[in-house]
């Protein structure tokens, strides 16, 4: 199959592209590098630096290559970031978006798989939050998510545009070949690591007085390589002439902030400092998935639940690959 992976130069992209190539796919990855990394692509696939609002690039691509389907990470994921500059949230994950949908309707594509986030839930009413879960983001980036999820209903009813919104819950974790590198780092288990290996001071705890067990927030980490063989199934899926749909994708099982931080000083041998701050505004106490419709719909179940093995793998990356992507 032909597959147009735009932001395959991500993190979760970067991994899906590989899985891909492995299994002998044709794979085209479009990327303007504003947070990916050249070197995460291998070097012997077709890359094109550009913007996926870039309708005649995209038209041009998908006749060169004969796509037929395209997997799409690309955006912007900084959830404070857009809070204070929702235009450039909008622009990129939602105009630019709308702007490849159309590309590729009218080139004839047809298969379309989409990083949605559990970030569309908001605040959660119940726990484990599954698909029918009402959406109501407390954030643009949640909202960038959540129109792309309408526009592709619409496009299936009007255009015959068929995807799988992929819905993840905390991507975590690397494989030996590709791991985690943002700048800055936002998230959690790099943040940690971080500290491990004295990059940085300390680890920020914000908030330790929610309703959970130990204080601290609770997250569902997902593994980056079972995230990646979500994706290949839900294109198996609309290859095999699957209808729309959106699926949840996270462990069903939930850790704080203090057990990531305890499991990671055991890996690591590292003391790791922490300090309590104050809460974060729009972090809910526990988001846990329930994901069994990726189950029923792909045949899909975390292969790598253990917090230990995601952790595990996400330091032996580091210790590997010390400057990141930039070595
Ligand atoms: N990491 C998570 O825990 C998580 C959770 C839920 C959803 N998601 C979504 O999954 C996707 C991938 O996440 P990630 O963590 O790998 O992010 P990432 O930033 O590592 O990867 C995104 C890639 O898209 C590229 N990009 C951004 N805008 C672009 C544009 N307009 N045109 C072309 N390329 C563009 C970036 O350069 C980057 O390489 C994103 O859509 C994100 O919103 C991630």
């Amino acid at each position: 199959m032909n597959v147009l992976i735009t932001g395959g130069a991500g993190y979760i992209g970067s991994v899906t592209v590989e899985l891909l190539r492995q299994r002998g796919e044709r794979i085209v990855v479009l990327d303007n590098l504003s947070n990916g990394h050249r070197e995460a692509v291998n070097i012997d696939l077709p890359f094109y630096t550009g913007n996926v609002g870039n309708a005649n690039l995209i038209k041009q691509i998908v006749i060169d290559h004969g796509i037929e389907a395209c997997v799409h990470f690309a955006a912007y994921a900084y959830v404070g970031e857009s809070v204070t500059d929702p235009a450039k949230y909008f622009e990129n994950n939602l105009t630019q978006t709308i702007t490849l949908l159309n590309a590729l309707r009218e080139s004839g594509v047809d298969q379309f798989v989409f990083s949605s986030s559990c970030a569309t839930y908001g605040e959660p009413i119940r726990i484990p939050i599954d698909e029918t879960h009402p959406q109501w983001p407390v954030n643009p980036y949640g909202w960038s998510k959540f129109m792309i999820e309408r526009v592709l209903e619409a496009y299936q009813t009007a255009y015959d545009l068929r995807s799988v919104s992929l819905r993840y819950f905390n991507a975590a974790g690397a494989t030996t070949v590709h791991g985690e590198y943002h700048d800055p780092e936002t998230h959690l288990i790099p943040n940690v690591l971080r500290a491990a290996n004295g990059e940085l001071e300390y680890v920020s705890v914000f908030g330790n007085d929610y309703p959970t067990p130990d204080g601290t927030c609770i997250r569902d980490y997902i593994h980056v390589s079972d995230l990646a063989d979500a994706h290949v199934r839900s294109l198996d899926h609309l290859a095999g002439g699957g209808m729309s749909t959106e699926i949840n994708l996270g462990n069903g099982s939930g850790f704080s902030v203090l057990d990531v931080i305890n499991t990671a000083r055991s890996i690591t041998g590292n003391q790791i400092r922490s300090t309590i701050e104050d809460r974060r505004g729009g972090d809910p106490p526990q988001l846990i998935a329930d994901s069994k419709r990726a189950y029923e719909v792909l045949g899909w179940k975390p292969g790598f639940p253990e917090l230990e093995v995601i952790i595990r793998s996400a330091w032996d990356w580091k210790l590997a690959h010390p400057a990141g992507y930039r070595e």
